[in-house]
């Protein structure tokens, strides 16, 4: 689940540190690499031998004495905090939570989150009163205040034999925690999304076709980040140049507008939501020729091809349908129009005509209307984050 992901661990002072293994244990478990930094009294509690086998990879504790020279730390503390994709302090002492509200670094674990512009995740632990003092309260607030996520102290025996505050956490409460953190929500998992991608080509002759210039990245980044949010996404893909991640594994290839037709209509009672983000080619020859055309001139002959989109609004689809236009003149007008004669619940416009926009690029610049009339004009944005917003639009119809 976390391949590729890196956690960097911070331990401070405190007998909740044992519960810290069996952290380390459940994200190595899920392919999570986890890069521990100790304070020197936090190996009082466990060992770095522990904290080393656990993790697969070599402690740091924050001596200068165990590395050889200063350049050696300086170059640790900030590649560890440029790799990081959560820094999670657990347990977090009353020390460190003071040290690290007034942007105290001198060591190496103070040194490394200073330096850090991941997210942070601090699991307290301390003794009752330790944790109800106002210092230590006024530190967290500031720490919150500046975007740290506090995961409060449970209430129960402590250690020293106080009852109240200051039990940190179980590991997997935190486990928890840091998936929802540096992990894509899961918000569209039970969702049959269909997602058109690229373009339809038209054979002319046996060597000869109709294309246009979609590359596929569009539709492909809303497959993947559909997929990415749990969703169960069949990709009908067109001629396209894009990748296609190795995530997305039901994928239709198709090759005319009639074969996107039978793809997308054929399977459309299935889904929950379809998106049209691929371009179809409108025409097709009336008679593409059997053989290889020689003549001095040609004229082509067109007929034009079914419209999928529309034909799924108008038909008794109880999904949600969600239609692109491509357009390079008065964008709301035939947008707006689009909406209406596809009967689609939300369309997602983007002028072509625009640097950065539509065909190719790896960014776009949409515009989104609704049924209801409501029509929201975005900045432009790199595909994967529009992908992400249609989606996020979708779960708010
Ligand atoms: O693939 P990229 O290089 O990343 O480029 C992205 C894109 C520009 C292709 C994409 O953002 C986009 O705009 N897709 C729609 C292209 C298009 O065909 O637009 P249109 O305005 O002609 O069609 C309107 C809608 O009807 C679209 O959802 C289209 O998929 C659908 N359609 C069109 C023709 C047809 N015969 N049947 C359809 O269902």
């Amino acid at each position: 689940m976390f391949a590729g992901r890196n956690v960097v661990l911070g331990i401070t002072a405190g007998i909740a540190a044992y519960k810290t293994c069996a952290l380390v244990s459940r994200l190595r478990h899920e392919h999570c690499n986890v890069d521990v930094i100790m304070t020197p009294n936090a190996t009082n509690f466990v060992t770095p031998l522990t904290m080393q086998t656990l993790s697969q990879n070599k402690v740091i504790v924050d001596t200068f004495a165990v590395l050889d020279r200063d350049e050696q730390w300086q170059v640790e503390h900030v590649s560890l905090a440029k790799k990081a994709d959560i820094f999670v302090i657990a347990p977090a002492s009353a020390d460190v939570i003071a040290k690290l509200a007034n942007g105290i670094a001198d060591d190496m674990l103070t040194t490394t989150v200073l330096a850090t512009r991941a997210p942070i995740l601090l699991c307290p632990a301390m003794n009752t009163a330790m944790y109800d003092n106002e210092i230590t309260q006024v530190n967290l607030q500031t720490l919150r205040s500046r975007g740290y996520t506090i995961l409060e102290p449970d209430s129960g025996i402590l250690a020293c034999g106080d009852v109240g505050r200051g039990r940190m956490v179980e590991p997997e409460e935190i486990y928890e925690r840091i998936r929802s953190m540096i992990l894509p929500k899961q918000d569209l998992k039970g969702k049959r999304i269909l997602v058109s991608s690229g373009g339809t080509s038209e054979p002319i002759d046996p060597v000869r076709r109709i294309v246009n210039n979609s590359s596929g990245k569009m539709g492909i980044a809303i497959a993947a980040a559909a997929k990415a949010r749990g969703a169960e996404v069949t990709l009908v893909l067109g001629r396209h140049t894009a990748t296609v991640p190795p995530t997305i594994t039901d994928i239709v290839g198709v090759e005319t507008t009639l074969d996107m037709y039978d793809a997308v209509v054929g399977r459309a009672s299935e889904c929950d939501c379809i998106i049209m983000a691929a371009a179809p080619a409108d025409y097709r020859m009336a008679k593409p020729f059997d053989t290889k055309y020689k003549g001095e001139t040609l004229t082509l002959e067109l007929v034009k091809n079914p419209d999928i989109a529309a034909t799924i609004g108008h038909s008794d689809y109880q999904g949600t349908l969600i239609v692109f236009a491509a357009e390079s003149t008065d964008l709301d007008r035939y947008a707006a129009q689009k909406l209406v004669d596809k009967n689609a619940d939300m369309l997602v416009a983007n002028d072509v005509s625009l640097e950065g926009a539509g065909f190719g690029a790896d960014t776009n610049i949409v515009s989104i209307y609704t049924r209801d009339g409501q029509v929201t004009h975005y900045p432009k944005m790199q595909k994967t984050e529009v992908a992400d917003l249609i989606l996020d639009r979708y779960l708010a119809l």
